[in-house]
């Protein structure tokens, strides 16, 4: 690794240090007292010379009030702002100041980089390197920092965030996103005003069930699908987050995002490093879509598992027969998934314990025994039958969590997490089990390991957490002398040293991250797993809503939708909306009519034929439900041969529906095309002319009218170059 930069304390002339994508650049530049502080972010200059001349927007401008810009801001010293970093000394002093000491830019190939940029505090042996990992093409910054301490003494972190940002623009508007159980997803736009403005979590395990770590900013003005200057960005953490949004005395926008620093001050010894989560970011000139389009091509190539793979489809028993079956009743719906034509039935809760049976949600989580009642013959048996049927077999777990009604607690209270003098306190009759102890790790890891030793032909798993923490303490860490503060943090860690363990040993088997819905949905968790459950809202027309802004941020490889019960639609149009995914159906198949099973069958048969389109094509959203009475999204091949258009009805005044043409997007100019309708309901017509050829500058410019309404509440088009 080539050293590009270095200096001593007392350097001169300034380092600037350009961390460049495809598009766009962050500049960072050193003061005269060796402080580094951010000069410009947005689009890439094509002369890299000229960003020397950027003038340090906010530096020292009040005199000595404070550097605004600063790279990642210390505690205690010349700083007056909110910190990046804040600590207590060995000594117990609690100053940090840090000075630029060297960087280095590491290629790991042709796209991707690693700058590393290190400061010290030049009194107190503390040492931080920033991390700014590039992915050229897709203008992606992954970006983290390192934290190391060479003092006698431990030291203690109370503030240790991952990023640490400076913008300038004439306004900030926040896209940030709240709910609760089923009612993920909820975006609200805010122009931001002086003042300090929080997005955060403390839920611990299920740390997203009111808010995810995500958020689009926008600069200027609100920008648009295709217009505007945007940056998208996420948290890589599956714990307690905090982002803070400060408009500073200069309107300038100073962004500081990590680990929640709340009731998580976090020792550390000589020598020790601390790695923060990585803040991942991106940014368009050119409105959401592309920014999305950005986060997708980055996240199937080098994030989320078997990210460029496909996925199976399948069928739940969840709400077909929630804790109520046997294996005579699963056994006949083998035979349902194989009939609907999808790749693997899946075996949700209640399949496990036995001194307290998982009849309900109110016992027997911990004890991962089949139930000999409901299935005498064992997991083993059950795989065999599927097999034998000609689907696969998976499975569901919920292994962070306990029910106090079962063996599991009985034998190990000390591995529950809970306040040892107070009453407990649960969320679903449940508590987490305290990861930060490396026996539970061994524990959570051993569950899986042993459903695939016995079973080696388990082809799924869903991974489900249902409870927060509430009364957060840990029998383990105060046994081995550790601050308690550890907790929030070592368990988020040990979780990630379970999921690396699974990893190695069943490098492919595809998982589901699953939390009570979307209680849990981030890009580090995603390292492991192939899919996530947005939310137990299935209604179709709520999940319109819903996926399309977790659109924002993941591509449909990655969202599990399922056809179910739940909603008045119909069902193509529940079908069409999980198509937009990874399908599976949670359905009593043997209850579908006629022409409903033959819709379906041919649904699935539609679905395998252009998935590839969904799961890698790239997504445009065209028409936004939450402005219009209908919502229309395309997905386009990366070659512009193929797309998918599906649309929607979602108002429902008189007359309500697409009275005109939709501009597509993503198709080539120069190419012809037919639209051809998929998933046509049994006896219905299509209201397209399948033979007529359109040009895609006549698509792109004049649009096309998928025509939907009243009597057509959802279309898919195929448009396919010919
Ligand atoms: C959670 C999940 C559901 C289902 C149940 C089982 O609520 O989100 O999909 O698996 O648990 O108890």
């Amino acid at each position: 690794m080539a050293i590009i930069g270095t200096s001593s304390f007392a350097q001169n002339a300034p380092t600037i240090i350009p961390i460049e994508t495809r598009q766009n650049v962050l500049v960072l530049q050193t003061d005269k007292e060796n402080h580094l502080g951010i000069t410009y972010f947005g689009k890439k200059l094509s002369q890299a010379a000229e960003y020397k001349l950027i003038p340090s927007q906010s530096r020292q401008r009040d005199g000595n009030a404070g550097i605004y810009n600063s790279a990642y801001t210390p505690a205690g010293t010349w700083n007056v702002s909110e910190p990046a970093l804040q600590l207590t000394h060995g000594d117990g002093n609690k100053s940090l100041d840090l000075v630029y000491v060297s960087h280095n830019k590491a290629k790991e190939n042709d796209n991707v980089s690693v700058t590393s940029i290190v400061l010290k505090d030049p009194v107190y042996a503390v040492e931080v390197t920033l991390f700014y990992k590039t992915y050229f093409q897709e203008n992606v910054v992954e970006q983290w920092s390192v934290i190391k301490s060479e003092e006698k003494k431990p030291i203690t972190l109370e503030k240790y965030a991952s990023a640490n940002l400076y913008f300038i623009a004439k306004d900030y508007y926040l896209t940030h996103y709240n709910g609760t159980w089923a009612k993920e997803m909820n975006p609200e736009e805010e122009l931001l005003t002086a003042g300090i403005r929080v997005l955060d979590s403390k839920l611990g395990t299920r740390a997203n069930l009111y808010q995810p770590p995500t958020f689009s900013l926008s600069f200027d003005k609100p920008a648009t699908e295709n217009e505007g200057k945007v940056l998208l960005a996420t948290l890589a953490w599956s714990g307690n987050f905090k982002m803070e949004f400060e408009v500073d005395s200069y309107h300038n926008l100073r962004l500081i995002a990590g680990i929640n620093p709340y009731s998580s001050e976090y020792p550390l010894a000589s020598k020790q490093e601390f790695k923060t989560p990585s803040f991942i970011y991106t940014f368009s000139e050119n409105g959401k879509g592309e920014a999305s389009r950005n986060l997708h091509n980055w996240a199937r190539k080098y994030r989320i598992l078997d990210g460029e793979g496909t996925r199976m489809t399948l069928l739940n028993n969840w709400e077909a027969t929630y804790f109520d079956f046997n294996e005579a009743k699963l056994s006949e719906l083998f035979k349902d998934g194989k009939k609907l034509g999808v790749d693997l039935f899946l075996l949700d809760d209640g399949w496990f314990a036995n001194k307290y049976p998982r009849n309900s949600d109110g016992a027997g989580l911990g004890d991962w025994q089949e139930n000999v009642k409901k299935l005498p013959n064992g997991i083993g048996y059950l795989v065999k039958e599927a097999q034998k049927t000609g689907i696969k077999f998976g499975i569901w777990v919920e292994p962070e969590m306990v029910n106090p009604k079962s063996e599991l607690y009985e034998k190990h209270p000390d591995w529950v997490i809970k306040q040892p003098q107070r009453p407990e306190h649960y969320m679903r009759n449940q508590l987490p089990l305290d990861l930060s102890n490396p026996e539970v790790q061994d524990f959570v890891y051993g569950i899986l390991d042993k459903l695939f030793t016995e079973n080696p032909d388990i082809a799924y798993i869903k991974w489900d957490c249902n409870a927060t923490t509430f009364n957060p303490y840990s029998a383990y860490l105060e046994k081995n002398k550790h601050a308690q503060s550890k907790l929030f943090v070592d368990y988020v860690k040990g979780l990630y040293k379970v999921l690396e363990k699974l990893r190695a040993k069943y490098p492919k088997v595809p998982m589901m991250l699953c939390s009570g819905g979307g209680g849990r949905v981030d890009y580090e968790a995603l390292k492991y797993f192939t899919e996530f459950w947005p939310s137990d809202n299935t209604d179709p027309l709520e999940r319109i809503f819903m996926q399309w802004e977790y659109s924002y941020f993941f591509p449909s490889i990655a969202l599990s939708a399922h056809v179910t019960d739940w909603g008045k639609q119909p069902l193509k149009f529940r079908t069409d909306v999980a198509m937009m995914g990874r399908l599976g159906y949670d359905i009593v198949v043997s209850h579908l009519n006629e022409k409903d099973l033959q819709f379906s069958q041919q649904a699935v048969v539609n679905y395998n034929a252009v998935k590839d389109i969904i799961f890698q094509g790239d997504l445009f959203r065209l028409v936004d439900p939450k402005k219009n009475d209908y919502a229309a999204l395309m997905y386009a091949t990366k070659s512009k041969s193929k797309a998918i258009l599906f649309s929607y009805l979602v108002g429902n005044r008189n007359g309500a529906g697409s009275d005109t043409p939709i501009r597509l997007e993503g198709l080539d100019a120069s190419k012809n095309y037919k639209v051809r309708e998929l998933n046509l309901y049994p006896g219905t017509k299509s209201a397209i002319k399948e033979d007529q050829v359109y040009s895609g500058e006549y698509l792109m410019t004049a649009g096309f009218n998928p025509v939907v309404n009243a009597r057509r509440t959802s279309v898919v088009l195929e448009i396919e170059a010919m």
